[in-house]
C-alpha cells in the first residue's frame, strides 16, 4: 500500500474526532515512529510503498486512535523539552506548561552551587525530574509519586548521563501525608506538578484525556481543590533548607488562593507566574533564610 494512501484512509477515518490537519499530522507521527520515514515524505515521495509487514502493526495502531487513544499511549512515547519519555497509560502525558516549568527551575538551579538537590513531589512518568537531573549535571533529584506503575515508567526512562549527571531516585510515597517516614533530604529546590483540575471541570475536557490519562493523575474534589499544594507547603517546611525555593504548576483559576496557601504556611516572598497563554500556571515560593 503506498504511504499516501494509507494517510489519506487514515485521515478519513480520524475525522470524525480530529480536524483534518490534526488527523493527518497524528498518523506522520505514527508512520515517522513506526517506518522511519520524514514527515515530508509522502510528498517528496509519493510512490513511497509501506513494506507489507508494517501494515499490520499501522492497522492495530489506527484503530486505537480511531477509539480515541491519545497519540502518546500508542506511540509509547512523548517528547519534552527535547527528549523523548516513555509512557503507559499510568502516567499523564507531560504537557507543555510543565517544559516552561522545568525551564523556570532550571534557572534556578543554575544560580545555585553544583551538587544542588531537588524533590519532585508527584512525579509521574519522571519528565520533571529526569529534565532536572539532565539539564543541570551534578543535581540530585527525588522523584516521588504513590503510584507503583508510574514509578515504573519513571525508573524506565532510558538517558545517556553525561559527565556528573545522576539518574533520579524514585520513590513511592503518599503525598497527602506530608509526616510520614522520608528517608532523603533537605532539599534546596522542591518542584510539583500535582493533580489539580477539579472534578467539576471534567465537563470542558476532551473525551480522549477523560477515557485514557489516569484520574489520579488529574482530579482534585470540588471540596478541597488545594489539598495537594497544602501538603506541598508541608514537604517544602519539613525539608526546604533554609533560603531553599519551591515552584509548582497550578490550576489557572486558583492562582490567588494557591499563592496566599503558600504565604500563609510562612513562606516569603511568594510569587504567582503566567504560561504562554497568560494564564495563572505557576506559583514559586521561597522558605525564609533564618
Ligand atoms: C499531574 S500528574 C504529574 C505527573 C508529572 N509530574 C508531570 O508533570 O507530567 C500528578 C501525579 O501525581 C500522582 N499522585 C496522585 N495522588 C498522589 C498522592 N497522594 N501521592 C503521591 N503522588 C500522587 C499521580 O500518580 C500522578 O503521577
Amino acid at each position: 500500500m503506498l504511504l499516501t494512501a494509507f494517510l489519506k484512509e487514515g485521515t478519513a477515518a480520524l475525522e470524525p474526532l480530529y480536524p483534518v490537519r490534526e488527523a493527518r499530522s497524528l498518523l506522520l507521527m505514527l508512520c515517522e515512529a513506526q517506518l522511519g520515514v520524514q514527515r515530508h515524505t509522502p510528498i517528496l515521495e509519493p510512490s513511497y510503498e509501506i513494506p507489507a509487514g508494517r501494515l499490520p502493526s499501522l492497522w492495530d495502531a489506527l484503530e486505537r486512535l480511531k477509539k480515541g487513544e491519545p497519540v502518546q499511549y500508542v506511540l509509547g512515547f512523548s517528547d519534552f523539552l527535547g527528549r523523548r519519555f516513555r509512557v503507559s497509560p499510568a502516567v499523564l502525558i507531560p504537557r507543555p506548561e510543565t517544559e516552561q516549568l522545568v525551564t523556570a527551575a532550571v534557572e534556578i538551579l543554575r544560580g545555585l552551587p553544583r551538587g544542588a538537590r531537588v524533590l519532585d513531589l508527584c512525579t509521574g512518568s519522571g519528565c520533571i525530574a529526569w529534565s532536572l537531573a539532565l539539564e543541570v549535571p551534578g543535581t540530585s533529584v527525588v522523584g516521588a509519586d504513590i503510584s507503583q506503575e508510574a514509578l515504573q515508567v519513571a525508573r524506565g526512562q532510558e538517558f545517556p548521563l553525561e559527565a556528573g549527571a545522576q539518574a533520579p531516585v524514585f520513590v513511592q510515597a503518599d503525598v497527602l501525608a506530608p509526616e510520614q517516614p522520608f528517608s532523603f533530604g533537605p532539599f534546596d529546590l522542591v518542584v510539583s506538578n500535582p493533580p489539580y483540575i477539579l472534578e467539576r471541570e471534567k465537563v470542558w475536557m476532551r473525551p480522549n484525556v477523560l477515557d485514557y490519562e489516569p484520574s489520579l493523575a488529574l482530579f482534585v474534589p470540588d471540596s478541597d481543590p488545594l489539598l495537594f499544594y497544602r501538603a506541598v507547603a508541608a514537604w517544602s517546611s519539613r525539608l526546604l533548607v533554609p533560603g531553599g525555593t519551591g515552584l509548582v504548576e497550578i490550576n489557572e483559576t486558583l492562582g490567588a488562593p494557591t499563592a496566599e496557601l503558600f504565604a500563609s504556611a510562612g513562606f516569603s516572598p511568594v510569587r504567582q507566574m503566567k504560561d504562554f497563554f497568560d494564564k495563572d500556571r505557576f506559583v514559586g515560593f521561597r522558605k525564609s533564610a533564618f
